[in-house]
């Protein structure tokens, strides 16, 4: 099938179609996602918790999401491949950013880059926007701002709404190709993508969103714990694996595994 381009995605927003949006860190994941129909595929700066271990997403570096791009990259036939730009190498001017991105989509070999933030962000994407760069815009809740924004809150509440619709416009007109939404009440986000003509995705912000995406270890169910209140779980890989594991570790010890089906002959 041929790649997902920018204009398949506005197309779904100008018909009232959807698209489906995973992140992916790894080739193996992110060919099963391709396979499955996924259209984008997210090299999320959540890599910081789920493949590395932090407890926040700020300590990931511009070389760590090299190599999670280039892995999904080479998993991606069909799917769009969009990655974050990560804490710390965008912020400081729009120089940054596009030395930042080129770098993810040279060495990379993504397709696009996400960024987080508001209106402040507008000279950042338009210079990206200016040297080929498809971005998307990230915000609502944006964990990389976890300490300034006094923990993992709903953003976008009451009067917070006109501010989120205005931040998006803006990054819109800079050139942004859709806005992403996180931890946003339905009735906000339903604005903010009614006030776009690019295509919105959601994340803790309703149905109205063209969009949708989940970190794929919460949506197939491999994390410890129940999880956030948007996330829905559509397998138990964590019980799957540690049976399997389990099944594997008693086969040994009793010396069950390898069977003969398993051994080579003389
Ligand atoms: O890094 C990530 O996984 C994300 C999504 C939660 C939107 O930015
Ligand atoms: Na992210």
């Amino acid at each position: 099938a041929a790649r997902i381009r920018l204009h398949h995605l506005q197309s779904a927003k100008d018909q009232g179609a959807k698209f489906a949006m995973l992140t992916a860190y790894d080739t193996m994941m992110a060919s099963i996602f391709d396979s499955a129909g996924i259209e984008v595929l997210l090299v999320g700066d959540s890599a910081a918790n789920t493949v590395m271990g932090y407890s926040s997403t700020l300590p990931i570096t511009l070389d760590d999401m090299v190599v999670f791009a280039k892995s999904v990259v080479s998993g991606a036939k069909r799917a769009l491949v969009v990655c974050d730009l990560p804490f710390g190498s965008y912020e400081v001017s729009p120089e940054q950013a596009v030395a930042s991105a080129v770098k993810l989509m040279k060495e990379g070999g993504v397709q696009a880059v996400k960024l987080e933030g508001g209106e402040y962000f507008v000279p950042h994407v338009r210079a990206l926007v200016a040297a080929g760069v498809p971005v998307m815009a990230h915000i609502g809740f944006t964990p990389q701002s976890e300490h300034a924004l006094g923990g993992y809150r709903v953003q976008g509440r009451g009067d917070a709404a006109d501010a989120m619709v205005a931040d998006a416009q803006a990054l819109e007109a800079a050139g942004a190709f859709a806005v992403l939404m996180e931890m946003v009440p339905t009735e906000t986000a339903a604005r903010v993508d009614a006030s776009l003509h690019v295509p919105t995705v959601g994340i803790g912000a309703g149905g109205a969103t063209t969009g949708q995406v989940l970190v794929w270890q919460d949506m197939l169910g491999l994390g410890a714990g129940k999880g956030a209140r948007f996330v829905k779980k559509y397998a138990d890989l964590r019980s799957v694996v540690a049976g399997a594991a389990a099944a594997y570790h008693d086969e040994v010890l009793g010396g069950v595994f390898p069977g003969p089906e398993h051994e080579f002959g003389q």
